[in-house]
């Protein structure tokens, strides 16, 4: 991954780029960063705020041979890259919520978001846009945000360098990726697991249905979340906020 960077010091999304750069042709692997984003997007319509040399604003493009259900694994698969990465730039061990919210002492540190092209049911790119909020500062966040992002400064006061931490992570996202194609996604699901921090606790599920609260009892190999709630019944979550619940 990597050996094709295009780098850019202000756009409207990364993710917009890579997709063009997708339909072109582009090879896996081809990676687009950039300083500052202007129209960031985060994952149900969400905007993401992505300001100037703070942060780590980028997008891969993968192009596996897998069927389109298969798609959240390779989500999965990027948050256990990050918080790898993470934990072998600066320390610090972060943990994962279902189904990609990277997070250090409950607070996000990382989002990630997954795009795709398809012909029928077969992918043929894939775009997971990272943003791991690096070098701000509190104040740097808007206030509606400061009591539920953090950014690695803030959790160790040191400023770091996002190259490394680029590169560290996709390291590892190489390496998951080719045990991910030679071996499938057991063992990938195994590591996510570790670090999960929803599974096995009460909580609501938030969906654009209506919410769900019960106890999340881990995930299929598709990704999917599964929910226990208190009558017994069990409920496959391909899509939610969670709120852990007391
Ligand atoms: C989320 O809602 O948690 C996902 C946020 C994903 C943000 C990243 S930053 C790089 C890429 N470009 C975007 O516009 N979004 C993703």
């Amino acid at each position: 991954l990597g050996r094709n960077i295009f780098y850019e010091e202000t756009v409207d999304s990364t993710q917009k780029i890579a997709q063009k750069l997708a339909y072109e042709g582009a090879e896996e692997g081809t990676i687009v960063l950039a300083e500052e984003q202007i129209g960031g997007r985060g994952r149900m319509d969400r905007s993401w705020h992505s300001p100037k040399y703070k942060g780590i604003w980028m997008s891969v493009l993968l192009r596996p041979n897998i069927p389109i259900m298969q798609a959240p694994q390779l989500t999965l698969l990027t948050a256990v890259a990050v918080v790898q990465g993470i934990e072998e730039v600066t320390g610090i061990q972060a943990q994962i919520k279902w189904p990609n919210d990277v997070l250090i002492n409950g607070k996000k540190v990382t989002g990630i978001l997954t795009e795709l092209q398809a012909d029928s049911d077969r992918i043929h790119s894939l775009i997971i846009g990272i943003g791991i909020n690096v070098n701000q500062h509190i104040e740097d966040y808007p206030e509606e945000l400061q009591n539920t992002a953090t950014s690695l400064f803030i959790e160790k006061k040191e400023d770091w360098n996002r190259a490394v931490i680029i590169q560290a992570i996709l390291l590892k996202m190489e390496k998951l990726y080719t045990i991910y194609l030679e071996n499938g996604f057991y063992p990938i699901k195994l590591l996510w697991e570790s670090y999960a921090l929803t599974i096995g606790t009460r909580i609501t599920a938030s969906t654009l249905t209506g919410k769900i609260v019960g106890k999340a009892l881990g995930i299929t190999d598709d990704g999917v979340l599964l929910v226990e709630d208190e009558q017994g019944t069990t409920h496959r979550i391909y899509s939610a906020d969670i709120s852990v619940t007391s």
